[in-house]
């Protein structure tokens, strides 16, 4: 019988779906520009919600959400490029290091937005605290870091095709539903720890979720509308 482990609790798929939502979002609409940049920035203050959160969760989030818990050594990395590592439930190390460095990218692309100008009729709500020649910096480093941004999702995206192709994994699964199905055959595969390491994803995990979020988007809300 197939073992059943719970590895992407409710918050980290709502986070991780709700984030793509925004992104195509803040893209489609900065493309169209004019009045849709209003929007751009209120896909971007989601967005900024939205990589709080994360932030926050992997801190006191479920067993597979804790940046402790996929934050890689050295060592664990190296292993893994060898190929030496077993398996491993949640983010493997590498995938780990792309995490990290998309929720990086994110954080700095929308406090850069903050404080960016589009010089026609938009600018972040921040902006007017700075001078000119400081905005334009700001502005710079935002339009510079969105390349980094379509990079690293293209690179996401690959390395899901490679696993789902290649490697006959498939990961959107969990991401979807949450769980791991794990066939005994595979078992050995995987250390028994890590085996025995599902993320807690009850009433009091989803709870505790909401209520962070909601003190963010309240916090956030406050920075944007009282400037
Ligand atoms: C705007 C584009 C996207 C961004 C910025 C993005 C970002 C992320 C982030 C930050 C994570 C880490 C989840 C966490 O621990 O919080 C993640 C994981 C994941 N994403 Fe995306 N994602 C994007 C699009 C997609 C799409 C279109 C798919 C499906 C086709 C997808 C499938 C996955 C899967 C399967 C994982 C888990 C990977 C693993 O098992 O280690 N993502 N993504
Ligand atoms: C992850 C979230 C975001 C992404 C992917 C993103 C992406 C972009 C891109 C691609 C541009 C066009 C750059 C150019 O060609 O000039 C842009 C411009 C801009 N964005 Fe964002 N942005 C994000 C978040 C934000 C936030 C939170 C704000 C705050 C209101 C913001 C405000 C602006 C402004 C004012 C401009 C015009 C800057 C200029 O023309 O140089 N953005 N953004």
């Amino acid at each position: 019988m197939k073992k059943i482990i719970r590895i992407w609790d409710l918050p980290i798929r709502l986070f991780h779906w709700l984030l793509v939502i925004c992104i195509i979002g803040s893209i489609i609409s900065v493309n169209i520009g004019g009045n849709a940049m209003q929007w751009h920035g209120y896909f971007g203050y989601s967005i900024f919600t939205l990589v709080l959160f994360r932030i926050v969760w992997g801190l006191v989030g479920s067993t597979h959400a804790r940046f402790a818990n996929f934050i890689p050594s050295k060592t664990t990395l190296l292993n893994h490029l060898s190929g030496k590592s077993k398996a491993v439930l949640g983010h493997n190390p590498l995938g780990a290091l792309s995490v990290l460095a998309l929720i990086l990218a994110l954080l700095i692309q929308t406090i850069t937005g903050l404080f960016s100008d589009d010089e026609i009729a938009f600018q972040g709500p921040l902006a007017k605290y700075l001078s000119e020649a400081a905005v334009s910096i700001f502005s710079e480093i935002h339009e510079a870091n969105s390349g980094l941004i379509y990079g690293l999702i293209a690179l996401h995206l690959a390395a899901i095709f490679y696993y789902q192709k290649i490697k006959g994994e498939n990961l959107i699964k969990p991401m979807l539903v949450g769980d791991k199905e794990i066939d005994p055959s595979e078992e050995a595969k995987y250390s028994p720890t890590d085996l025995g390491q599902a993320s807690k994803d009850g009433g009091l995990q989803r709870g505790l979720a909401l209520f962070l979020l909601s003190v963010i988007a309240v916090v956030v809300g406050y920075l944007i509308t009282s400037s």
